[in-house]
């Protein structure tokens, strides 16, 4: 890994707040029953930039597959954050789907919120990560 400094954010995979997507997502996930994509690596360091505040919709959130996190705003101005990876089987959840972060392995689906599981076969929730505002960004804490 190169340098902490900004980074733009064009890896970033925009999820909206309807659920129009689901299908196409699902779809192309063509019976992989493996582990699936095991994502990003090791979280970005302390200070580094992940995404502007622009980005991430209100009830919603936006994954980052390259840094292996979702983040989220629940409620407009409540930034949360979350390792992308999923706690059934490790699959780097991929969508936003509304209030619900989902896993397109088995579909486990997860809390914008929290993180807490909404629908199994995971049983545990994704693991927070810490975000904080920095002006117009969120920075790794
Ligand atoms: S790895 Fe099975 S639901 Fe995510």
């Amino acid at each position: 890994m190169s340098s902490p400094a900004f980074r733009p954010s064009r890896r970033i995979v925009f999820q909206g707040l309807g659920a129009r997507g689901v299908a196409a997502a699902l779809a192309g996930c063509g019976g992989s029953d493996d582990s699936g994509s095991s994502g990003g690596g090791a979280a970005p360091e302390a200070g580094a930039a992940l995404a502007t505040v622009a980005e991430v919709p209100v009830g919603g959130g936006i994954v980052l597959p390259d840094d292996n996190l979702v983040i989220t705003q629940p409620t407009k101005g409540e930034f949360k954050a979350f390792l992308a990876t999923c706690t059934h089987t490790g699959t780097q959840v991929n969508e936003v789907d509304g209030a619900e972060i989902v896993c397109p392995n088995h579909g486990s689906r997860f809390s914008i919120t929290d993180g807490a599981v909404l629908n199994p076969p995971a049983s545990s929730p994704l693991e927070a990560f810490a975000i904080k505002v920095d002006g117009d960004n969120l920075v790794a804490a």
